[in-house]
């Protein structure tokens, strides 16, 4: 069983990771961590509780996260990409549940201090709270059980800038602040995230087999798709990477990736700002230029079998307990 905190900007394909989380028979949600990125934090803590309803799992906790970056100024929120509210301009009435009393990085704290080893951190926004997160406690890359990212580019190009990916590019300090850390640390990046299409006749699958659960993504999915599909990436087709809950197919479904791994950084500022770069091979940079030094070695995706990780969402979604009245799993 993965004990899962997950870390996120909902965001449209957050919204499909949520879903996935609450619905895999491995996985126990203990809670959603929120963080700016694809919308301000009020709107992604509002639109983590309006899913969890939607999902009839209002029983998760929320804990808010980050409003801003660590240093830099925060990016305008991508409403080209997940509408001006978060969520595809669904405009859904306000959450009727309220987040806890207790920040993101608190949450992350208390939870992985009182079940050292048995959890999980996915994080499938910026990487603000997890970085908060371990700068207040720098024990817990010893006490997870693993950190899954969902973020970076290392040999594709970026998805904001020809070489940043948007979770490391909202925060690029904060990425490397994780990078510099010995966790069992795994980042799912654009390098596969971008080889597993949704398309229209997923989407509406779901929407058609898969209850309210099915039908909130079909929802949700329309703005999203009718954005990539005017991007040169997809080029008309009516498809969109499926990024976040790829993060989580990686938990339950890992021989499906091929990873490399070497120490990590992510360049914080100028025209490489958000770049992902990975001594892969061991070099010993001439001291003026080893800024790789004393860093531990961390794992990025570069294949994926996508057949697999499509067939695990679309199976995970429409065996869901939740929406076949699973409800309460504990
Ligand atoms: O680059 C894709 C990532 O940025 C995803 O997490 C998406 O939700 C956005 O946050
Ligand atoms: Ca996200």
């Amino acid at each position: 069983m993965h004990n899962v905190i997950l870390d996120t900007d909902p965001g449209i394909d957050d919204a499909q990771a949520i879903a996935f989380a609450l619905s895999h028979p491995d996985i126990n949600l203990l809670g959603l961590t929120t963080v700016f990125g694809n919308a301000s934090v009020d709107i992604t803590t509002g639109n983590a509780l309006v899913v969890l309803e939607h999902y009839s799992r209002a029983d998760i906790p929320v804990a808010r996260g980050a409003a801003e970056p660590l240093s830099q100024a925060r990016m305008p929120s991508p409403d080209f990409v997940h509408g001006a509210d978060g969520m595809g301009d669904l405009n859904l009435p306000p959450p009727r549940s309220v987040a806890r009393d207790e920040s993101a990085a608190e949450f992350i704290i208390r939870n992985v201090n009182q079940r050292p080893g048995e959890v999980s951190l996915v994080a499938i926004g910026p990487l603000t709270n997890i970085a908060q997160a371990v700068m207040l406690d720098p024990s817990l890359p010893s006490k997870v059980k693993e950190l899954v990212v969902m973020g970076g580019a290392l040999d594709v190009p970026g998805n904001v800038t020809p070489l940043a990916e948007a979770n490391f590019v909202n925060d690029p300090h904060a990425a490397d602040v994780v990078c510099a850390y010995d966790w069992p640390l795994a980042v799912i990046g654009l390098d596969v995230t971008l080889q597993v299409p949704l398309t229209d006749e997923h989407f509406a699958l779901l929407r058609d087999s898969a209850g309210a659960m099915g039908q909130f993504i079909w929802d949700s999915s329309r703005y999203y798709i009718d954005f990539y599909s005017t991007t040169k990436e997809y080029g008309g087709k009516r498809q969109c990477a499926m990024h976040d809950a790829s993060a989580l197919a990686y938990l339950v479904e890992r021989s499906a990736f091929e990873l490399v791994s070497g120490p990590a950084r992510v360049v914080n500022d100028g025209v490489a700002v958000g770049a992902l770069v990975l001594d892969r091979f061991d070099r010993t940079s001439p001291e003026l230029f080893d800024h790789w030094q004393g860093r531990p070695s961390i794992a990025v995706a570069k294949q994926v079998d996508s057949e697999r990780v499509l067939n695990c969402f679309m199976n995970t979604i429409l065996n869901s307990k939740t929406h076949h009245g699973g409800g309460n799993r504990g």
